[in-house]
């Protein structure tokens, strides 16, 4: 088990009462791209303990969120339905209510092994569950935000989101802990089912 000293990002997510320090990652990506602009619908994978959507509670209150962990969700909220499972068993579409989602959000991560290969092999397979889901679920113009440790299968993943989506950014958010792999695909104006 972690014994980190808690830093600055995880003293202001104590502070404003958000279950990690995970939320400045969101907020930063929010900021830069003005993802919830009339966003009504979101799903939200690898949601465990909670804030990426306690962050979408307070962001968008109306909002819908669909939110999948293999752990539980340390909160719950009416708008708010918990699937506890894993994305490589589970059809996101079902809880959808045959409502197509305006943004799809991926902070999925495998438990790391600390072998380099492992991890990276792993971190890209639920990326690519996550792109699986949303572009099943996905209006067309719809955003989405994954994950991934770089290696190998970044430059695939950018050429995949590329041809789905008009805009593809690649963030690296400031509360990324300087020893971590992860980057942020952000990839808005889903060009539609069609193509998928
Ligand atoms: C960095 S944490 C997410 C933190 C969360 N966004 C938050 O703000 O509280 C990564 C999560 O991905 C989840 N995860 C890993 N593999 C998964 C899978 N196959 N299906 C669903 N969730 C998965 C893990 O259980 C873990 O809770």
């Amino acid at each position: 088990m972690s014994r980190r000293r808690p830093d600055s990002f995880t003293k202001r997510a104590k502070a404003q009462d958000f279950l990690a320090r995970s939320v400045f990652k969101l907020e930063e990506i929010d900021k830069r791209e003005k993802l919830f602009q009339g966003v009504e619908t979101i799903v939200d994978l690898g949601a465990a303990p909670g804030s990426w959507t306690q962050y979408c509670v307070r962001r968008v209150p109306k909002a819908k969120i669909v939110a999948i962990d293999l752990n539980p969700l340390k909160f719950s909220h009416p708008n708010v339905q918990f699937v506890q499972g894993s994305i490589t068993e589970t059809d996101m579409a079902v809880y959808l209510d045959g409502k197509a989602a305006d943004l799809v959000l991926s902070d999925m991560a495998p438990k790391t092994t600390g072998i380099h290969d492992t991890d990276v092999a792993r971190s890209a397979e639920l990326a690519e569950m996550a792109l699986e889901t949303a572009l099943k679920v996905l209006r067309p113009g719809g955003s989405f935000v994954a994950k991934l440790f770089m290696g190998e299968s970044f430059e695939a993943y950018d050429v995949a989101l590329k041809k789905h989506f008009e805009i593809v950014k690649k963030l690296r958010p400031e509360s990324t802990r300087k020893r971590s792999r992860e980057i942020f695909f952000i990839a808005k104006s889903f060009r539609g089912p069609a193509l998928s």
